[in-house]
């Protein structure tokens, strides 16, 4: 194998400060597994607290972040994914304790790679990403629950954001009725776009002091807050109903009680992308393709390059990123 020098992204840990740059780096520098061309990564907000010193997400310096990546296998050796194949990979030790998907090239273990689906490329594939994957588990936990559009209408909350846009495409293009809440004020044309039918402010859903038990309003919700908000959430769903709960971005506490999980029969779903077992990630990245595409997927997608990133790294951090960023490693 001739190594090869490459464009890449790094964030690199020196006592409390975190150091951002595009370097050049060598195929030598990346770990074993299969040599990936890479063409597109995404911007998720685990990769903005991959390069600020408080995010404690780096395992290690330099780090080339980017939890997901697509591309086209350049070196192989191993059965399935011979050299041309297009793949995704995401997840597990990707972007956080081994080079990710801000670069050009990035070795993956083959059992982590996912064939690309037909009707994805590799644009398209991360403009879904990391948090549209995240949305689809959601989406499946809650059908799996028994969530049926006949039941009524269902929450998405942080719906501007990644996971949050996706999870309203989804849940649209699944036939849903879908409530979105946004903190943005001007975000009510961006989410009715995608196929939200009412808007719900965030600050509505945020106040605290409220009772154990709310009006039940909405049959399901697909949560990427917490804090609060998914604490309001649970005590406003209805009887048998349930929330996916992935994220942290409004706070990692949850102040409720046992009262809507015993007097209502709601349900907590927990959702990880992280660990899913390969067999699981590629069939929801084939129903990803089709029945779980998200509705309004190219309105989510605003394109960045490794020059262009960094913002997006503090808007994200910032909760001022709309939609989904797509980072073009070769642009
Ligand atoms: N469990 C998993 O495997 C998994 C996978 C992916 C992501 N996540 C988590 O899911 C969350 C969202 O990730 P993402 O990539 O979609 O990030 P994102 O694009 O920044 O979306 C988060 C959204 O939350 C809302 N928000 C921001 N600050 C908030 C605050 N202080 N209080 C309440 N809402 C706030 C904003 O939407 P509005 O302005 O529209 O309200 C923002 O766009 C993160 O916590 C991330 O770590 C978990």
């Amino acid at each position: 194998m001739t190594s090869r020098s490459f464009k890449a992204f790094t964030a690199t840990t020196e006592g409390d400060s975190v150091t951002r740059a595009v370097v050049s780096l060598s195929t030598d520098d990346l770990p074993d597994g299969v040599l990936v061309a890479v063409e597109h990564s995404s911007v998720n907000y685990k990769d903005g607290l991959a390069t600020v010193a408080m995010g404690r997400v780096a395992r290690i310096s330099p780090l080339v972040p980017g939890i997901d990546l697509a591309g086209t296998v350049a070196e192989s050796g191993v059965d399935g994914f011979p050299q041309g194949t297009p793949v995704i990979a995401h997840g597990y030790e990707i972007g956080v304790s081994r080079h990710g998907g801000f670069a050009e090239y990035a070795r993956v273990p083959a059992e982590w790679l996912v064939p690309m689906p037909d009707g994805l490329d590799a644009r398209r594939a991360m403009a879904i990403g990391t948090a549209g994957y995240t949305a689809a588990l959601s989406v499946l936990a809650l059908e799996g629950r028994g969530l049926r559009p006949d039941h009524g209408p269902v929450l998405v909350t942080g719906a501007t954001g990644g996971v949050g846009s996706s999870a309203v495409g989804i849940l649209a293009a699944r036939g849903f009725e879908v409530v979105a809440s946004t903190g943005k004020a001007d975000a009510a044309g961006y989410l009715r776009s995608l196929g939200a039918q009412s808007i719900v402010s965030r600050e509505e859903l945020s106040a605290e002091g409220g009772r154990p038990l709310e009006g039940a309003v909405w049959a399901g919700a697909v949560d990427c807050v917490g804090g609060q908000i998914l604490a309001n959430v649970l005590s406003r769903l209805s009887y048998g109903g349930a929330v996916a709960a992935s994220g942290l971005t409004a706070g990692v506490s949850l102040p409720t009680t046992v009262m809507p999980f015993i007097l209502r029969a709601v349900s907590l779903l927990g959702i990880d992308s992280v660990e899913t077992p390969i067999e699981q990630r590629r069939e929801v990245w084939r129903q990803l393709g089709g029945p779980l595409k998200p509705r309004g997927l190219d309105e989510m997608i605003t394109d960045v390059t490794l020059d262009t990133l960094e913002p997006a790294l503090d808007a994200i951090l910032e909760g001022r990123l709309i939609g989904r960023t797509v980072v073009n490693v070769r642009g």
